[in-house]
């Protein structure tokens, strides 16, 4: 199957790159809509990056971690290479040949030892930041962390996602040492850090939204799209890649799968409320009155997530957009199935 070429973020390209022109100071929080792109933006930008970068990239999407064993063995790539013992010079003949890692590399026996180690955080710590301070001295660090919310719930000695923040201050913050970008499309876990007071002034937010009809329509424009198809595409997909990228593979009748797309998801959406209603009756009939907010509007605001947008956001239908204090549907197309569905329920 031919690739499809990657398509503009221009503007979050650029703010990123401002970001990655100064100093690290603060932590940066990428979030969005699910599908928007923002893993395929982060593995194009680290393909792009200038020689003076280092980025380490691990993504916790789909890993099953229950302890710090799992935890260990996702964010360091295990260099079975031989015996090292000084850091300094490993992370020296790292850099020589630094190619697209996978977590930060460590020696098998320095792993090893860390394991053994009865408080494996703070060895771990030490090590990741011995390490990113001998690569500092020839290139800036980027450490990334895709799908943190992974590890949201964790709990090992206490909630491990609090010694990570705290780890993460002090690579940016307290020592300017690396850039730290984590990745998530969980609203939930977002507002979470949101509403965080250790991270309060210490981090920013990146937000990375499905394509605008601006965008969507380049985007097709590029695949050869005729003119139906690219109403037809707008009006039941919208701006999500994940659906675009789909059309254009389709070849033929894509105005028929884009209907068929809406359709399908106006179907599982019909599923979920509609056996909500048998099971708890006063919980449906909040989770109407929230979706049929956007009868009338593609967004609205909200002070708090109640049970019943916390019930959406967890099914996927809305996002919770808790920088802007609004919520969506998750793309074009729930938007557009909730009104089919709210539409003929009346
Ligand atoms: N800028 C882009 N150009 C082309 N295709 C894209 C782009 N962004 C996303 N896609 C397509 O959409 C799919 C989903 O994007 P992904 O980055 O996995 O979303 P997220 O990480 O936000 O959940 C990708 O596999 C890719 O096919
Ligand atoms: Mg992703």
């Amino acid at each position: 199957m031919k690739r499809i070429a990657f398509h503009d973020r221009e503007k979050e390209i650029k703010e990123i790159q401002a970001i990655l022109d100064a100093e690290p100071s603060l932590i940066t929080f990428v979030y969005g809509p699910i599908n928007s792109g923002k893993t395929t933006m982060i593995s194009h930008l680290i393909e792009e990056l200038p020689e003076e970068y280092a980025p380490f990239y691990v993504n916790l999407r789909g890993r099953f971690i229950t302890d710090y064993e799992d935890f260990l063995n996702v964010l360091f790539e295990i260099d079975e290479g031989g015996r090292v013992d000084n850091v300094a010079e490993y992370a020296k003949s790292i850099l020589k040949d630094l190619g697209a890692v996978s977590g930060i590399p460590i020696p098998i026996n320095l792993f090893e030892q860390i394991f053994e180690k009865k408080d494996k955080s703070k060895d771990m710590f030490r090590y990741i930041e011995r390490f990113f301070v001998e690569i500092s001295k020839k290139r800036t660090p980027i450490l990334i962390i895709d799908e943190l919310q992974v590890i949201g719930d964790l709990k090992i000695d206490g909630l491990l996602m609090y010694k990570l923040f705290n780890f993460f201050i002090r690579l940016t913050k307290e020592l300017h040492l690396c850039h730290v970008f984590a990745v998530s499309s969980d609203s939930l876990f977002i507002e979470q850090v949101y509403s965080e007071a250790m991270l309060e002034g210490r981090c920013r937010y990146l937000l990375v939204d499905d394509f605008d009809e601006e965008t969507t329509t380049a985007f097709l424009d590029d695949h050869g799209f005729t003119g139906d198809e690219k109403v037809a595409a707008w009006n039941c997909c919208g701006g999500k890649p994940i659906c675009l990228v789909e059309l254009v593979n389709a070849k033929d009748d894509r105005k028929g799968k884009a209907e068929e797309m809406l359709k399908i998801r106006k179907g599982q959406i019909e599923e979920i409320v509609y056996s909500l209603e048998a099971r708890d009756k006063e919980m449906f009939d909040a989770v109407m009155g929230v979706l049929s907010e956007f009868t009338r509007n593609a967004a609205v605001g909200y002070r708090y997530l109640s049970d019943e947008i916390k019930f959406l956001v967890g099914k996927n239908i809305i996002f919770a957009d808790s920088v802007n204090k609004e919520l969506r549907p998750q793309s074009r197309t729930n938007l557009l199935a909730i009104r089919e569905m709210i539409e003929e329920g009346d």
